[in-house]
């Protein structure tokens, strides 16, 4: 019997075009029913300290029109806590954050449980929210997570997208090794297990064989692709890759 991942549609790039002209559209509220119909299992945003994209209006009308899942990503800050206490969304993974990033440019450093993240655990654990931690693929961070009382993980696949890009199978397959030992690691360890950050239709399918991991986060490259075909569209093909 063949078995499908849930697919959580990161609609972040929706609003970096509304906020491109500091316009009214494209809506991201907009994106995510679309993204719904297009058979999306939830929706991911980020809510980032400069408000580059998605803002708290966002994070607000999402909490209330989101029918599937709804997953915010954030920094383990006081401002970003109580977004999350007023928001209430299902989900939230922890992510650090630089403010001149272009993206997310890597994983959380649980080991040693600084102050801040264990408190951030515990706060958002009280307010009936599930907490992911996204995490590169190192077993020493894997084992940190598993002692902090979160749900879920989520792998950074950076490296492996990167790598996958360039047509050389050897260092692909190193990097895909990683992520899938790292997955068999935390869901040993009971964690449930997520990935992503730079897939695409062409290298989704080396995640979809690695059996432990049961979601994929997926933005940017479902959001270029529907310039072209559109959201609903590009989800469905998307989603159709999620079989193994
Ligand atoms: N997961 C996390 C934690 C992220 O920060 C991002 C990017 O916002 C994604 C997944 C999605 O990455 P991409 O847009 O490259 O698909």
């Amino acid at each position: 019997m063949s078995e499908t991942i849930f697919l959580g549609v990161n609609i972040d790039h929706i609003a970096t075009l509304r906020q491109a002209r500091l316009a009214l559209e494209p809506d991201p509220v907009q994106a995510a029913v679309l993204a719904e119909l297009g058979g999306a299992d939830g929706i991911t945003v980020h809510i980032r300290s400069d408000r580059r994209h998605i803002n708290e209006r966002d994070v607000k009308l999402l909490s209330g029109t989101v029918k599937t899942h709804l997953n915010v990503e954030m920094a383990a800050t006081k401002e970003m806590l109580e977004i999350a206490r007023d928001c209430r969304p299902d989900n939230v993974t922890l992510v650090p954050e630089r403010p001149e990033e272009i993206t997310t440019e890597g994983g959380l450093d649980v080991t040693g449980a600084p102050e801040q993240l264990a408190e951030a655990v515990v706060a958002l654990r009280e307010m009936n929210i599930t907490v992911s931690v996204f995490l590169d693929p190192d077993p020493a961070q894997i084992d940190a997570a598993a002692e902090i009382g979160v749900n879920q993980i989520e792998i950074n696949t950076a490296a492996y997208a990167e790598v996958s890009e360039t047509r050389k199978l050897g260092p692909t397959e190193v990097e895909r090794v990683k992520v899938a030992e790292v997955a068999q690691r935390a869901h040993v360890a009971g964690l449930r297990v997520a990935a992503g950050h730079g897939l695409t239709y062409r290298n989704v399918r080396g995640m979809v064989a690695i059996a432990e991991i049961i979601e994929l986060n997926i933005g940017h490259n479902i959001v270029a692709r529907a310039t072209s075909i559109g959201l609903e569209t590009a989800v469905r093909e998307m989603k159709a890759l999620l079989v193994r």
